[in-house]
């Protein structure tokens, strides 16, 4: 267990592929306090490439971040993207914990679409079958080569990793309110090379899905249409995004395709969930990832889907210093993966 009153003796670690995140909470008085938060801006493609010497490299930008936010532990929970992992919801019969474990590991190649052997699995219960007893089991599968990946920077920064946790799971404790346990809401993040989208009945997943769109997707069909070089493109997309009225609406007409990539998969996974829910209620789209800062966009995805979009804020249910206020507003959309994390052992 962990202590009350003290730092939490661990912090969370979003390695984003623009930039890495970190957070670290304590408990008091009840209620998740912020001990330290910071980001370093880290080149694209260094954590997608797969060399030993970006992966080194990374490890560097992990090292001078943690150092440079003063985090207090040496214990890491990192998010793995859900890009990385396959997620899938199982029907299993009533048994212990020991036995839940056998019998998942006996019918996981049934779930998943890779050789068992080539991959780390984790599972958790979220929830009880009312007419039957039978629970709900949420299975997930990292390939090796990934969680290998993630561990090896890690242990390169001179960490010690705890556990790797799906960015969704992470996103539902810092952007939805534990005690709606009814309440069924879509979190959105989108970030550099993607996007995640997954539905939740209380903070429980019912459906987890990424595509790969994110600003670099919207920043090459700025730079190629528009005949702009990169840093051009990203202020273009950045001032502009999908305001229909600015510079007679070349930017958004080009934007427009690749949003709509996302918004289908948006309504795609809704049809999904409700023909297999169908007395429930969406409540509304929370949007997250520094993408979603794109102008416009709640607007756009509001009026795409016909649902309430609102910009997730993962501050509101942790204690800071006031003065701090603006700081953390400003970056509300880049901590919400960090911070679910370090919620982790808190909520
Ligand atoms: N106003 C804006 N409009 C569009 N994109 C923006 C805006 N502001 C920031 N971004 C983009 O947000 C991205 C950073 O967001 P975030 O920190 O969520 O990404 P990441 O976590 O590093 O990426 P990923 O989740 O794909 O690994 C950058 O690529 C940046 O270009
Ligand atoms: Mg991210």
């Amino acid at each position: 267990m962990e202590s009350f009153n003290q730092e939490q003796n661990y912090f969370g670690l979003d390695l984003g592929n623009s930039s890495i995140k970190v957070a670290q909470l304590r408990e008091l008085s009840g209620k998740p306090t912020l001990v330290t938060y910071g980001s370093i801006d880290m080149p694209e493609n260094l954590l997608a490439s797969d060399s030993p010497i970006d992966q080194d490299r990374v490890a560097e930008y992990v090292k001078q971040l943690a150092s440079d936010a003063n985090v207090s532990s040496k214990n890491v929970i990192a998010s793995l993207p859900s890009t990385a992992s396959f997620t899938s919801i199982i029907k299993l019969p009533k048994l212990s914990h020991d036995e839940l474990g056998e019998s998942i590991s006996y019918q996981a190649d049934k779930y998943i679409p890779i050789p068992i052997n080539q991959a780390k699995l984790d599972w958790a219960v979220i929830g009880e079958y009312p007419d039957t007893g039978e629970l709900s089991v949420l299975l997930v599968a990292a390939p090796n080569n990934i969680a290998n990946k993630y561990l090896n920077i890690i242990q390169k920064a001179g960490f010690e990793l705890l556990a790797l946790e799906i960015n969704a799971l992470a996103l539902a404790r810092s952007l939805t309110i534990p005690t709606q346990t009814n309440s069924t809401t879509i979190i959105v993040d989108i970030g550099t090379l993607s996007s995640d989208i997954a539905i939740f009945t209380g903070q429980v997943p019912q459906i987890i899905r990424s595509i790969g769109v994110g600003s670099k997707a919207l920043r090459r069909v700025v730079s190629q249409n528009l005949g702009l070089d990169e840093t051009q493109a990203d202020q273009f997309l950045k001032k502009f995004g999908l305001q229909q009225d600015k510079i007679e609406g070349q930017v958004y007409k080009t934007l427009k395709p690749v949003i709509d990539h996302v918004v289908e998969e948006i309504i795609k996974s809704i049809k999904y969930y409700m023909d297999k829910n169908p007395q429930s209620n969406i409540e509304k789209i929370i949007l997250t990832g520094g993408t979603s800062a794109l102008p416009d966009l709640p607007i756009y995805i509001a009026n795409s889907t016909h649902l309430t979009v609102e910009i997730g804020n993962p501050w509101t249910n942790i204690s800071y210093p006031a003065n701090l206020q603006q700081n953390l507003a400003s970056v509300s959309l880049n901590y919400a993966t960090a911070l679910g994390l370090a919620l982790r052992n808190l909520a």
